[in-house]
């Protein structure tokens, strides 16, 4: 386990650190999403974001955060901080010579609301995930090379005029006063303010809609995503006795319908892992997509055969289960969380579950991504192979038929409880449409200098 450093705000009272301190093993990060980020912050943040000079020189693509993360820089359109491949560009080194990230980049928007970070869970803060990703592959550095990675970050910051006058400005920091570790930590924090910024607007069709009719807008504090679904659909229908559901522009009856199945636990079953308001349960499940590409890369039933260790023996983190397959190695394969789940601390763990069972029930889990802005997040899934939102939510259909058969390694529960007919397609899609906003006017990333 990674040690995380606690921060303090820097206001703080003595009965606030009391509390503080009594509640730290809770979420710190929670805490943090609340306290204000100025516009020097997001300013500071935002520029470090978009640096390329912390990339390794050794590379052939010099990086920045936003080169995969992109907001208007590219002319095929607007994105919610994520890219337009399938996996995302690298650095070539020969040491290490694969082209490609290990997933699909996802969006940022609403990034500070996620208790972890990664599909797979690794990072346990956003100032973790910004340190690891500036000293990382991604960046174009190897993992021998952390130190070099580090000193090349110090050496850009402090060499910096304007990165020496923004950090007093706008943090109060003094940056030839602090010691290379200090120093990253505070690049590490603004960058993470400024993806504190990145929020949805709250208003696509979707929210409209749930405005209008004087819906609920997300679950009550201790109800089910269940209940949440089954409630509002409840409300829904009595509206429409009555005449007097209300649909705003563009929210047509083809994504009512959609709306309908994505709510009801007993057909799309979709709200049950995502839930209003960010559409995600912020956990991990088993839909076997790693298993759908090992098997298309290795013959069809391969990875149902493929060795995987048990909790005793495995080694985790294991290089060996954090790649996308290849023919020539057949024993690589991306197991997902199961890789950092902690079996002894996870509330995932059920009663009565031995280390083993629970181990192999994490097989393949990936954390829920949430749901909106999908018109700009082509392609989906971790492994960026779903092309378009058909392709995808007919993918659940494929494979929820397919884990009732029992022929999806480690299935989760809830992907058998899904029930769609071929009909239901359109509808689901549709209704995922009414997720998007308009990206561009007023949001925070659209106003910078
Ligand atoms: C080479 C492309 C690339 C670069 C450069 C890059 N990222 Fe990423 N980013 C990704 C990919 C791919 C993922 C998904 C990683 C995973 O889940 O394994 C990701 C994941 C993330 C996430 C997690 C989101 C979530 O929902 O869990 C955050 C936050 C993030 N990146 C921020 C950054 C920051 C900040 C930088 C610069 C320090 C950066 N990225 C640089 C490609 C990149
Ligand atoms: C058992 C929990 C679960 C259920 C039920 C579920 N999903 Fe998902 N959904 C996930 C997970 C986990 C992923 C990411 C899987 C991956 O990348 O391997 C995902 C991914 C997606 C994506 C791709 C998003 C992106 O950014 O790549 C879409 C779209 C989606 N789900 C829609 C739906 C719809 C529509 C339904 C109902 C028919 C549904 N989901 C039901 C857990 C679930």
């Amino acid at each position: 386990m990674r040690f995380k450093p606690i921060i303090l705000p820097r206001k703080i009272t003595g009965g606030m650190l009391f509390i503080f301190l009594g509640l730290s093993f809770i979420n710190l990060s929670g805490w943090s999403q609340q306290t204000k980020i100025s516009p020097l912050q997001k300013q500071l943040g935002e520029r470090l974001f978009r640096d390329v000079r912390f990339s390794a020189p050794q590379g052939d693509l010099p990086a920045s955060c936003s080169n995969c993360h992109l907001f208007d820089e590219d002319p095929q359109g607007l994105r919610p901080f994520a890219d337009f491949f399938n996996r995302s560009w690298i650095s070539y080194r020969k040491e290490s010579p694969q082209r490609f990230e290990l997933r699909n980049s996802p969006a940022l928007f609403d990034v500070a609301q996620q208790p972890r970070l990664h599909y797979d869970g690794e990072f346990a803060s956003l100032e973790d995930l910004v340190k690891g990703t500036f000293a990382g592959r991604p960046m174009g550095w190897l993992p021998t090379e952390h130190e070099s990675a580090l000193m090349q970050l110090q050496k850009v910051v402090a060499g910096d005029a304007r990165y020496r006058d923004e950090f007093k400005q706008a943090y109060g920091l003094q940056l030839e006063k602090l010691s290379r570790d200090e120093m990253v930590n505070a690049v590490a924090r603004a960058v993470a303010d400024f993806m504190r910024t990145l929020n949805s607007k709250m208003n696509s069709p979707y929210d409209v809609f749930v405005q209008v009719n004087g819906l609920q807008a997300k679950p009550a504090s201790g109800e089910t995503a269940q209940d949440f679904g089954r409630k509002l659909l409840a409300k829904i229908t009595e509206l429409e006795t009555t005449k007097t559901l209300k649909l705003p522009t563009g929210f047509n009856a083809t994504a009512l319908a959609g709306l309908k199945l994505f709510f009801t636990p007993a057909t799309g079953n979709c709200v049950t892992c995502h839930a209003p308001p960010y559409f995600t349960d912020f956990s991990y499940h088993n839909l076997g997509i790693s298993q759908v590409e090992y098997d298309q890369v290795h013959g069809a039933g391969k990875f149902a055969a493929l060795p995987i260790p048990n909790a005793t023996e495995a080694r985790r983190p294991a290089a060996q289960f954090r790649e996308y397959p290849t023919p020539q190695k057949p024993h690589e394969v991306d197991l997902g969380y199961w890789n950092f789940i902690n079996l002894q601390t996870s509330p995932l763990r059920r009663a009565n579950e031995t280390d083993d069972q629970f181990l192999q029930r994490m097989i393949g889990t990936i954390k829920t991504p949430g749901l909106r802005h999908l018109a700009y997040t082509y392609p989906y899934m971790h492994n960026g192979a779903y092309i378009s939102l058909e392709d995808t939510v007919k993918e659940f259909r494929h494979l929820s038929e397919m884990a009732r058969e029992g022929k999806v390694r480690a299935a989760d529960d809830e992907l058998k409880n899904i029930r769609l007919r071929e009909s239901d397609i359109a509808p689901l899609v549709a209704f995922l449409g009414m997720l998007n906003e308009d990206l561009k006017p007023g949001t925070q990333a659209a106003k910078r200098e």
